[in-house]
């Protein structure tokens, strides 16, 4: 299983804070955005890290990551020219992956749940992963059948038919390279990760799992603010454990 961290996109949400940097270079508390994707990956127990950055800040992470080292794994580094979707990350990373299964997590994105099993137990098809929120209109939105088997996904709709939106952690088998290459833009330009999911849910190979425990996205002010009120709640509370 090799794994992706896609750390591209402009961040205009959070301008000005990412006029000068990229918003996975944020501090969450004590620690790079950065961190928590990767914390996340390799917990699973992926090894083999792709990241995706954008042009202006790829010297950033090379500095901040080095070659894994330090983590114990081992990266690779690539450019997203222009942010043309997260479903390019597939087709950016063709050779990276190989013959291999992967895993792409979003750069932005914190998970408090442990992916081991889901990704051990991985064999084909996609596996996504919901949660209840109260903002699914900000999301892909999935819907299921009274067995929780799912229906849909629409990516951002206006009136979503459920209030569980699509976390940022994929699993996919290696079919995921020529569904990203067939896919076309959608009218706001991207290659959409919401038309992927769609193609192995018509194929009926798409698993769709629960997140356990707190999942943010990090991407508005608000949720900057909260997921750097979770990680120190959680760090004090290591450390006063440990005294
Ligand atoms: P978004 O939050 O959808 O986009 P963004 O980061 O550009 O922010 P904004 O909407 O405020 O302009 O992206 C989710 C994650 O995916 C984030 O970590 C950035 C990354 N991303 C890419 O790397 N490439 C892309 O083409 C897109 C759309 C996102």
């Amino acid at each position: 299983m090799k794994g992706i961290i896609l750390a591209g996109g402009s961040g205009t949400r959070l301008r000005p804070l990412t006029k000068v940097t990229s918003k996975q270079l944020l501090p969450i508390y004590n620690k790079p955005m950065i961190y928590f994707p990767l914390q996340t990956l390799l917990t699973a127990g992926i090894k083999e890290i792709m990241i995706i950055v954008a042009p202006d800040h790829a010297g950033d992470f090379l500095k901040l990551l080095g070659s894994g080292n330090e983590f114990g794994c081992k990266f690779t580094y690539e450019v997203q020219d222009k942010p043309e979707g997260l479903a390019q990350a597939f087709i950016i990373g063709a050779n990276f992956i190989q013959d291999d299964q992967v895993t792409l997590i979003l750069g932005d994105n914190i998970f408090e749940d442990n992916f081991f099993d889901a990704i051990s137990s991985f064999q084909s098809g996609g596996r996504i992963f919901a949660k209840q929120v109260p903002d699914p209109e900000r999301f892909g939105v999935v819907d299921f059948d009274e067995n929780k088997k799912a229906i849909s996904i629409v990516e951002k709709p206006e009136q979503p038919k459920s209030d569980y939106a699509v976390t940022g952690l994929y699993i996919y088998d290696n079919s995921v390279i020529q569904k990203a290459r067939a896919l076309q833009p959608s009218p706001r330009g991207e290659l959409e990760i919401t038309d992927l999911n769609n193609k192995y849910l018509e194929e009926g190979s798409l698993d769709v799992a629960f997140v356990n425990g707190k999942w943010l996205d990090t991407g508005t002010f608000e949720s900057l603010h909260e997921a750097i009120e979770f990680i120190r709640a959680k760090e004090l509370n290591t450390t006063n454990e440990n005294n």
